[in-house]
């Protein structure tokens, strides 16, 4: 979609370097060249769209098979000092190279992609000491759930402090940079302090950043940027934390890495943290299944040349010993680069050797995209992996799938004990000669002498590809081009009828569900039909059978789905608003909750309160987006009342503008309505949408 906003910009090509990554829709069921070319196969339309877009405007395109977008970007494009934003929560993660990466919506990468300004509130800077060093099998993933740890401790004073804010999911977490220094981090490798910062989105942080030290030259080296090393060292100043930047943090943690102990979470929730050392005691205590049915290791999050050394050292040690996987074991490398590197030196085979299945280098499981034989059973399992998350059903669909995160080692042994009450660092298994096996501490190389070259799957930009066709096929049913939204007319919001009064908690998923809705995301026309399908009508609280999702047509007095009546609507030329309640869209930022009423007539969105992305997102889709002046004023909206707002073509900033409500009686009441439209802002709304304006802006 995002690529389809910027098409039906008219701009001849993007304005700052941009990538697609092709890395969530390849499903795990064969293994790694079976599983790609089944998704070329079977997203072929998808792909082929992608891949001439992305020649056509000038964009870099990683293809399916190439790798996981953030270790692409670890790879190839994060460097110190930088500023990169991504469609994907887990952008913080180039921050293991002192970049700040943000994760975005897709209409705020389209406005970068056109170079439009993008705006971020300014988050406050929570300040990391590390000291010491990590021990043992404590690991990157380990130091991520103490942050983890800290850092709820850290939103509960938060919460007491202000329970109004933690109801607004947390915001005051959200708008928080997190920057790691002391001299601890200095002991932390490059793929370590990535997944550090991969792993902040899961407190909600706004993003996560080292800084430039000795392992980021390394890494840099090892992947061909010596120069960018070479620059960084010559203005360190600027990529290092400033001297005596405690004192400027608005809040700091201290971490001792020495006294951190290796940590499993889950079930069902990353939040949920148990060092190793309990972790037993935890199992007995709960009614969590013991036996492990399969270990994962992977993700965007752990899938480091470094990582699969160390899974290939601990099973070298206990194939020495006779020993096998007590379960099936599928692992990932994260990057071509990677998989090529770990086949050159043998590592691949050993790990088939022994039993492991290798996957494409994609996020696989990890987003679901799993076909699991016997998953629709549903029956109660524990699988245990080195990915990010573990909410329920996200990896095989099961919702009585107990999965656990950990590091890649401690998966790896758990493979080989195939029992949640393990503990490697002290407990012992059997080898067939009845010997007592204990491995030994985790060790590898961080990276390797050089990289494989395996980017046989990027394709690069053209110098010119003002000539390229974009392959949407106009009869495609997952692909449709937009067309640019009208701009605004005089009385534009004069007597609109009143779509839907939704009531109560209203997030993206209620706007725009996801589920079967993921194949139409590129298709307007298509996805806009769960229109607000799983939101609460106030007007129809009365009968509960149809209140959530339906809406009744004023025209024909029935009762119909909400996207019907704004199809009957939009098409008997009738203007439509939507009432929203309080924190109207919170959740996501998906940009299809504000362009699927905009695509079907809607004028206005009139709330209690916005969740600010989406109002944002509303104002980008040339939506009039606007608060009562009053949050009772909600109450007095009937279902048959026509609403008019006045003088939206006069509209200033921070001026209220004029609500006038005709009853069906004939009765009018005026109030009025709040707004939040910056100066820049309203030419967006005037010229039907934020990229209209832009284009517009370009032909002057
Ligand atoms: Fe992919 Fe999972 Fe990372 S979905 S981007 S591997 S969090």
């Amino acid at each position: 979609m995002a690529l389809l906003q910027f098409i039906s910009a008219g701009l001849p090509k993007v304005a700052i370097p941009t990538t697609i990554h092709s890395d969530h829709l390849i499903v795990a069921e064969h293994g790694d060249e079976a599983d790609v070319m089944n998704a070329k196969e079977q997203h072929r339309e998808v792909y082929d769209f992608l891949s001439s877009a992305s020649r056509r405007y000038g964009i870099g395109y990683w293809k399916a098979g190439s790798g996981i977008i953030h270790t692409i970007i670890l790879e190839n494009y994060a460097f110190p000092g930088g500023l990169i934003i991504g469609t994907d929560s887990h952008s913080p993660n180039a921050g293991g190279l002192g970049m700040l990466g943000i994760g975005v919506g897709g209409s705020d990468a389209v406005d970068a992609m056109a170079g439009m300004p993008w705006e971020l509130q300014c988050p406050k800077v929570i300040g990391v000491c590390l000291t010491g060093r990590l021990q043992g099998w404590a690991s990157s993933k380990g130091d991520s759930s103490a942050l983890h740890s800290r850092c709820r401790r850290f939103a509960d004073r938060c919460r007491h402090h202000s329970e109004a804010c933690w109801h607004t999911h947390c915001i005051r977490w959200q708008w928080r940079i997190i920057e790691f220094h002391g001299p601890g981090v200095q002991t932390l490798n490059a793929t370590a302090m990535a997944t550090v910062c991969n792993m902040s989105a899961e407190v909600g942080s706004t993003s996560c950043i080292f800084p430039f030290t000795d392992a980021t030259a390394r890494y840099l080296a090892a992947t061909d940027r010596s120069f960018i090393a070479d620059a960084a060292r010559q203005n360190s100043n600027l990529v290092i934390a400033d001297e005596g930047s405690e004192q400027h943090y608005d809040d700091v943690i201290h971490i001792d890495l020495d006294t951190l102990e290796p940590h499993i979470n889950g079930p069902f929730t990353p939040d949920l943290s148990h060092p190793l050392s309990r972790f037993s005691a935890d199992i007995s205590q709960s009614s969590w299944p013991q036996q492990i049915s399969q270990a994962m290791v992977g993700s965007c999050t752990n899938s480091s040349y470094e990582d699969l050394k160390k899974v290939v050292n601990l099973v070298r040690e206990a194939e020495a010993v006779g020993l096998k996987p007590k379960v099936p074991m599928l692992i990932t490398a994260g990057s071509e680069k990677i998989q090529a590197t770990v086949a050159r030196e043998g590592i691949l085979r050993e790990l088939e050797a022994a039993g492991a299945t290798m996957l494409g280098t994609s996020c696989g499981p990890c987003v679901g995209q799993w076909n699991r034989a016997g998953a629709d059973k549903h029956e109660p399992n524990s699988v245990i992996s080195s990915y990010n998350r573990n909410f329920v059903g996200r990896h095989d669909g099961n919702p009585a799938t107990h999965s656990f995160v950990t590091s890649p080692e401690i998966v790896t042994a758990f493979a080989y004990s195939g029992d949640l009450n393990f503990n490697p660092t002290c407990d012992t298994l059997t080898t067939p000669s009845g010997q007592p096996f204990r491995f030994s501490l985790p060790h590898a190389e961080e990276l390797p002498l050089s990289f494989a070259k395996g980017d046989t799957h990027y394709q690069g930009p053209p110098r010119d590809g003002s000539s390229v066709v974009v392959m949407v096929s106009p009869t495609s049913e997952r692909l449709q081009l937009l067309q640019p939204f009208a701009a605004w007319t005089q009385g534009n919001a004069d007597d609109m009828a009143v779509l839907v009064k939704v009531r109560g908690k209203c997030t993206t998923d209620h706007i725009s569900p996801a589920g079967p809705w993921y194949n139409y995301r590129g298709h307007l026309e298509n996805i806009s039909n769960n229109l607000l399908t799983a939101a609460e009508n106030d007007f129809l609280a009365s009968s509960p059978r149809v209140s959530r999702g339906h809406a009744i047509d004023q025209v024909a007095g029935t009762v119909e789905s909400i996207p019907q009546v704004a199809k009957t609507y939009k098409k008997a030329g009738i203007r439509w608003c939507i009432i929203g309640d309080t924190n109207y869209n919170e959740g996501s930022s998906r940009e299809h909750a504000a362009l699927e009423p905009r695509f079907l007539g809607g004028v206005a969105v009139i709330a209690r309160s916005f969740a600010r992305i989406h109002e944002t997102n509303l104002k980008k889709q040339g939506m009039l987006a606007l608060t009562f002046s009053d949050a009772k004023l909600y109450d007095d909206i009937g279902a048959d009342d026509r609403i008019s707002v006045l003088g939206v073509e006069d509209m200033e900033p921070g001026a209220p503008l004029r609500m006038r409500v005709k009853k069906r009686d004939g009765k009018v009441w005026e109030s009025w309505l709040e707004h939040t439209y910056q100066e820049g802002q309203v030419p967006w709304l005037m010229s039907g949408s934020a990229l209209n304006y832009v284009k517009s802006q370009r032909l002057r």
